[in-house]
C-alpha cells in the first residue's frame, strides 16, 4: 500500500478545501521585503508583511548581519546551555531589556517558541491561566501545553475576566495571558484594566507584544508605552520577525528571576539550537536604529492613519484600532480570497483571511501599513481597492 493510499483522507481534505474556495495559494517572492515586492514574477505593492518599520532590508541591519556572520559563522551549532550562547545573544538581550524598560530579556528561535516555552514554565497543576479567546495560535498552543486549569474569557471582556479571577481564588498562582495587539483585529488589549485586575487578584500578566513592538508608542516600545505602563507588564513575549528586522527569532522580557527560570528550564532553550548570530546581530542593530531615530515609528503612524482615512473616504469600513493592522471585513472566506487575488492582478498584495483563522462569516482582507510605503504607493493601492471593491460589489 502506498503512502497516498494510506492517507487518502489528506487528498480528500485538500480537494474539499479547493472545492470550497478555501485553498491558500502560497505566493513565492524573488525580492527583498520592501514597499515593492516581486511576487510570482510580478512587481507588486506590499500591504501584507510585518516589515512595519521597513527595516527588513535596511543597509545598517544587512551590514550588521554580515559582520555577525564573519565573527561567529553561520550558526551556534548547539543549544544555549551547552555551547550555543554567544556574546552577541547577551548583548541583544541586554538591549531588548533596556528597550522594554525591564530588568532582563532572553532570545528565542521564534516568537512562537517564546510563547510555547514561557507559558508552561510559569504555571503548574495547582495554577490557573486566564486567556483571551482571540489570542494568537502560539499562545493557545502554549496554554495547551500547561497542566494548569485554563479559563478562556471573551475577547477583551474585563467583566468576564474578573468573574473568572473571582471564581478561582483557590488557585496557587494565576497567569493572565493576552496579545498586546490582536493580529486579526488590529485592536489592543485593554492593558490598564488588565494591570489593575492583576494587582487586585494577585495575578501575573503575560502580554505578547509581537505586533506592538516597534509599532505602538512614540518610541515603538510597544503596548506598554502606548498606555503609559512601561515596566508594569510582568512578562512580555514578542518576535524579532516583524518590526525588528523581520528575519526570525523571538524574545521574552521580564524580571531577572523570570528570565533565569526560562534560561534554566524553558524547553526551547534547552532542547533547540540558539538564535543564529546573523539574526542576533541584525535585531540588535534594529533596536539601535529605532532608539536613535523614532521618526520611523512616526512615519508608520502617519501611514497607518493615511490608509485608514483613505479607505474610509472611499467607502470601505475598516475595523477601528490604533495599530498598523487594518482589517476590512468582507464576509465569506472564498470572497476574501477572490478579492485578494483580484487585488494582486491590480498589483497590490493584500492577504485575505478566513475560517479557521477567523470565525466563520468574518473573513477579511488584512491591510498592513509600513514605514517603507510612500504616499504615491498608498494612493495607487487605494485606487486599486476602489476598482476591485466596485467590481465585486463590496462598495
Ligand atoms: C501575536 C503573535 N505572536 C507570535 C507570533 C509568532 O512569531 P514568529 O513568527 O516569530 O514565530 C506571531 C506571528 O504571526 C504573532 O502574530
Amino acid at each position: 500500500m502506498t503512502l497516498s493510499t494510506k492517507v487518502q483522507w489528506i487528498t480528500e481534505e485538500l480537494d474539499s478545501l479547493k472545492q470550497a474556495g478555501l485553498y491558500t495559494n502560497i505566493r513565492t517572492l524573488s525580492s527583498p521585503q520592501g514597499a515593492w515586492l516581486i511576487v510570482d514574477g510580478q512587481k507588486v505593492l506590499n500591504f501584507c508583511s510585518n516589515n512595519y518599520l521597513g527595516l527588513a532590508n535596511h543597509p545598517r541591519l544587512v551590514e550588521a548581519a554580515k559582520v555577525a556572520i564573519d565573527e561567529y559563522g553561520i550558526g551556534p551549532g548547539a543549544v544555549r546551555p551547552i555551547a550555543g550562547t554567544m556574546e552577541l545573544h547577551l548583548e541583544l538581550e541586554r538591549r531588548l531589556a533596556a528597550f522594554k524598560g525591564v530588568e532582563a530579556a532572553i532570545s528565542f528561535q521564534s516568537g512562537f517558541s517564546a510563547n510555547l516555552g514561557t507559558i508552561p514554565a510559569l504555571v503548574g497543576s495547582d495554577d490557573v491561566i486566564y486567556s483571551d479567546e482571540l489570542n494568537h495560535a502560539s499562545i493557545i498552543d502554549g496554554v495547551r501545553l500547561c497542566k494548569a486549569r485554563r479559563l478562556i474569557y471573551k475577547h477583551a471582556d474585563m467583566k468576564e475576566l474578573e468573574d473568572r479571577l473571582k471564581s478561582s481564588r483557590d488557585a496557587r498562582n494565576r497567569l493572565i495571558v493576552t496579545d498586546g495587539v490582536f493580529s486579526m483585529e488590529g485592536d489592543l488589549t485593554p492593558l490598564p484594566a488588565i494591570v489593575e485586575l492583576a494587582r487586585k487578584y494577585n495575578a501575573v500578566t503575560l502580554v505578547d507584544d509581537s505586533h506592538g513592538t516597534g509599532v505602538m508608542g512614540e518610541g515603538g516600545r510597544g503596548v506598554a508605552e502606548h498606555f503609559g505602563l512601561l515596566g508594569q507588564i510582568d512578562v512580555i513575549t514578542g518576535t524579532l520577525g516583524k518590526a525588528l528586522g523581520g528575519a526570525a527569532g523571538g524574545f521574552v522580557a521580564s524580571s531577572a528571576q523570570v528570565i533565569e527560570v526560562l534560561r534554566q528550564s524553558s524547553r526551547p532553550q534547552i532542547f533547540s539550537n540558539a538564535l543564529p548570530a546573523t539574526i542576533a546581530g541584525s535585531a540588535l542593530k534594529a533596536v539601535e536604529v529605532l532608539e536613535a531615530d523614532p521618526s520611523l515609528v512616526a512615519k508608520l503612524h502617519d501611514n497607518t492613519d493615511y490608509l485608514r482615512r483613505g479607505l474610509r473616504a472611499r467607502g470601505f469600513n475598516p475595523l477601528d484600532a490604533p495599530s498598523a493592522i487594518i482589517p476590512i471585513l468582507v464576509g465569506e472566506t472564498a470572497f476574501a480570497i477572490r478579492m485578494s487575488e483580484r487585488l494582486l492582478d491590480e498589483g497590490v498584495f493584500v492577504t485575505g483571511f478566513g475560517y479557521p483563522v477567523v470565525p466563520e462569516g468574518t473573513a477579511r482582507l488584512r491591510v498592513q501599513a509600513s514605514a517603507a510605503l510612500e504616499r504615491e504607493d498608498m494612493d495607487r493601492a487605494l485606487e486599486a481597492f476602489v476598482r476591485v471593491g466596485g467590481e465585486v460589489g463590496l462598495l
